[in-house]
């Protein structure tokens, strides 16, 4: 399997660095090969290269069989314009690879029940919720502009959806709560935004080729209070770009921290991409601090929802698991009583727990 590499900025490289421990773990246990190529995206990009997504990172991107990323960003480059910071690196890549959905799980490892900040009543009766995120589209991706008005400067930032992009996500969404618990609920603020009633449009009318999945539709500041009342009533949550980067982010607390949340975007073609939710955490970047659970679980779903090697991406949630029951924490989901670990330390058990 040839994975593309990118590390990125900040926390990036060292959190990708322990998820490589666990592929190699991976690979000789179940002896199996993957060629890695290192790109070069965002921040890192920028310095070398000028530009935060060189054409060759396009290249070996298009001619792996996976895109495994770090994280992207930094203060360095805050000051760029918008088209030339770090994100537009990032969001270049998802739009190049055509990767339209991005698969955010939130579950609980029961051994992090209380690293949530959430009171224990609210997780009690658990939850495991599939957040969909829209990811080429919306906001992100509209029209931006600038101009000079008798009031001062005016900006704007399109959310434009074609009936096209909503159509071939929200059938992923069906078909992932079809192999789940069949409920699927569609945020949006219909209430307010023309391009949100079309999502009600479109997905209403496909509904009934999925007939035994219960469809309900949910305003997104009713669902990101919901989200922290009762998580327990989600399934598989389907939503736009900015909304689902938004909810994620909120989820994440669920599962005790953004350092534990892995995700996965698929798409147009049969290039995928695997990233974890968090950012390049600047602030705590080189210090071995940072959590590479997330990175760690972006592989293990790389092996499943890239290569469809079902056991070998177990191997990793399962080791992950025993090495939470082993009380091994890092800083962000540090409990009393438990062991706290770096972000090298980490990588290092969870790879030998593979290998045990
Ligand atoms: C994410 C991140 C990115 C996003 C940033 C880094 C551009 O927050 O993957 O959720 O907003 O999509
Ligand atoms: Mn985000």
């Amino acid at each position: 399997m040839k994975v593309a590499l990118i590390k990125g900025d900040g926390v990036g490289p060292e959190v990708t660095e322990q998820a490589l421990k666990v592929l190699d773990a991976i690979s000789k246990r179940f002896k199996c090969r993957f060629e890695y190529r290192e790109a070069l995206l965002g921040g890192s990009a920028i310095d070398e290269t000028g530009v935060p997504l060189p054409d060759e990172t396009v290249d070996i991107c298009t001619r792996s069989d996976a895109v495994l990323l770090g994280a992207v960003g930094g203060p360095k480059w805050d000051i760029l314009p918008g088209n030339l910071r770090p994100e537009a690196g990032l969001l270049g890549i998802r739009k190049a690879l055509k990767v339209f959905a991005n698969l955010r799980p939130v579950m609980l490892f029961p051994q992090l029940k209380s690293a949530s900040p959430l009171k224990e009543e609210v997780l009690a009766g658990g939850f495991d919720i599939m957040i969909i995120r829209e990811l080429t589209g919306g906001a992100y991706f509209g029209e931006k502009k600038r101009v000079e008005t008798a009031d001062g400067i005016k900006a704007w930032d399109v959310t434009a959806y074609t009936s096209h992009e909503i159509e071939r996500i929200a059938r992923i969404a069906f078909c992932v709560a079809r192999k789940r618990r069949k409920r699927i609920t569609i945020v949006d603020k219909a209430n307010v935004l023309e391009s949100s009633r079309l999502w009600r449009e479109v997905t209403g009318s496909i509904m009934k080729d999925y007939a035994d999945v219960e469809t309900t539709y949910m305003y997104a500041d009713n669902a990101a209070m919901q989200l922290v009342r009762n998580p327990g009533q989600f399934d598989v949550i389907l939503t736009e770009n900015l909304f689902g980067d938004i909810l994620s982010d909120e989820a994440s607390m669920l599962a005790g921290s953004l350092g534990m949340l892995p995700s996965a975007s698929l798409g147009a073609s049969k290039v995928r991409m695997f990233e974890p939710i968090h950012g390049s955490a600047p602030d705590i970047a080189g210090k071995d601090i940072a959590n590479p659970l997330a990175a760690i679980l972006s592989c293990g779903m790389m092996l499943k929802y890239g290569f469809g090697m079902e056991k070998e991406s177990n191997a990793v949630l399962e080791a992950v698991n025993n090495v939470l029951d082993r009380g091994y924490r890092t800083a962000d989901i540090m409990q009393p009583g438990m062991t706290l670990v770096g972000t090298e330390k980490m990588g290092s058990i969870v790879a030998e727990e593979i290998l045990v």
